[in-house]
């Protein structure tokens, strides 16, 4: 593999054996630089912050469970650390406690016993991987979203599948279209397997596929609404590729451009996209005024927006700009609004309640819920965010607004 740059690396594992067999091993490899070494999970925390190496090599198996083990030092690096890789090592029979580990942020793992060939190909793997990740937004970067154009552009992410993004982005560009009556569009950014058109209850016969095929100078506006599909709600649709194949023909930079003419065309743009920081995710986030960030009342979904809210903090993307919101809010046995305002240490903007029928229902009907069951509790939990967006952007007479977004104002700057 190319690599063609140094990689830095600590090394933290309890035996000072393994310290040294593993620093002999990696002296073949000329890409890697040992830059330190710790003993136990403590640490291997301070090592990062001093060092702030490309890569943990993470023994799992640290001294006693708890304070200064292995997972607890994997999650500690990739909250306040996310820039910096984990890999784990560990025995045969660690496989739950791997997996643990896995949950806590760790990249990838490596069994003991393994050979240089294998110690070698992991590390080179996983750190292609985050040079990929954090190649294009190092931290130092201003901040990017960049909101320039006439329409306001909303991105609906959550670093966790089926929280409900593609019912939400799809409904709340609805309830946004039936009070303002302007030009609304969402565009699905699932480019594998996108949602959109069922939830619409359209058969689109082109998809950003198509656009992508084009060179960015042939975007005219023209062109692009060629691709663009109605839907009997009155939202348009830039729907996904027709087959998960043709999602790679999607590029970042193909996201990118059309987003940047699309903005022109519209007056409110709602992305629907999928649960990683994926660079179209990212190319997406770049040209958003604001980033609704879906939570689900389950640990495993809050672990994830915790890691979530910490790389884009990373990757500076303006905190006043992220709102989150609560899906499936008191669903049986979930955890409670203020349990998650104190666990993420932010607001929630708003909750939208649990209703499997008519959620579920609604998509199998092809019809919106918003439009099917308009005064259901979802539909209006869903109408109390589009009243957010609209009286934030919109003039009493219905002129989008021009002065009150902004990097530093937010949209949400009252709020
Ligand atoms: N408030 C809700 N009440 C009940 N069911 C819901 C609610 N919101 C979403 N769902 C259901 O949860 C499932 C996942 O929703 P959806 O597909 O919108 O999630 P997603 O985050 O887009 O998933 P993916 O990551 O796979 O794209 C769907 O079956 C949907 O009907
Ligand atoms: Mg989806």
């Amino acid at each position: 593999m190319a690599i063609g740059y140094e990689i830095t690396l600590l090394i933290a594992d309890d035996s000072e054996e393994m310290r040294e067999t593993l620093k002999t091993l990696l002296t073949f490899n000329e890409k890697i630089k040992v830059v330190g070494e710790a003993a136990d999970g403590k640490e291997a925390v301070e090592k990062v912050e001093q060092l702030n190496p490309n890569l943990v090599l993470m023994d799992i198996n640290m001294g006693v469970m708890g304070e200064s083990d292995g997972i607890w030092a994997t999650q500690e690096i990739s909250l306040k650390h996310p820039q910096t890789g984990i890999i784990i090592i560990s025995v045969q029979d660690e496989g739950d406690y791997m997996r643990r580990a896995m949950s806590a942020g760790a990249r990838d793992y490596l069994v003991k016993p393994f050979d240089s060939d294998e110690l070698f190909k992991t590390i080179e793997t996983v750190a292609e991987r985050e040079r990929v990740m954090w190649g294009n937004l190092p931290a130092t970067q201003a901040p990017v979203m960049s909101t320039e154009g006439i329409g306001r552009v909303f991105t609906i992410f959550s670093p966790k599948g089926g929280v409900g993004k593609s019912v939400i982005t799809a409904n709340l560009a609805v309830e946004v279209y039936k009070r303002t009556q302007k030009r609304v569009l969402v565009v699905d950014l699932d480019l594998q397997f996108g949602d959109i058109a069922l939830i619409l209850n359209i058969a689109p016969r082109s998809t950003i596929a198509h656009l992508a095929e084009l060179a960015s100078d042939q975007l005219d506006p023209d062109l692009i609404e060629e691709h663009i599909s109605d839907s009997a709600s009155g939202v348009r649709v830039l729907a996904a590729p027709l087959k998960p194949e043709y999602a790679e023909i999607v590029t970042p930079q193909v996201v990118s451009d059309v987003l940047k003419a699309i903005r022109n065309l519209y007056d409110y743009v709602f992305i629907d996209t999928v649960p990683s920081f994926g660079n179209e995710v990212l190319a997406a986030m770049d040209v958003s005024d604001d980033i609704f960030l879906i939570v689900a009342p389950d640990f495993l979904t809050l672990k994830n927006i915790t890691l979530g809210l910490a790389v884009m903090e990373t990757l500076n993307y303006p905190t006043e700009h992220i709102h989150l919101i609560l899906n499936r809010a008191q669903s049986m046995s979930s955890v409670k609004v203020r349990d998650v305002e104190k666990g993420l240490q932010r607001k929630v903007l708003a909750e939208i309640p649990s209703d499997g029928e008519i959620v579920v229902g609604s998509i199998n009907r092809g019809q919106p819920l918003v439009i099917s069951h308009a005064s259901s509790p979802v539909a209006k939990a869903i109408g109390e965010i589009a009243d957010i967006i609209v009286t934030e952007n919109e003039d009493e007479e219905g002129k989008v607004e021009k002065g009150s977004r902004g990097i530093l104002g937010g949209i949400f700057g009252k709020r």
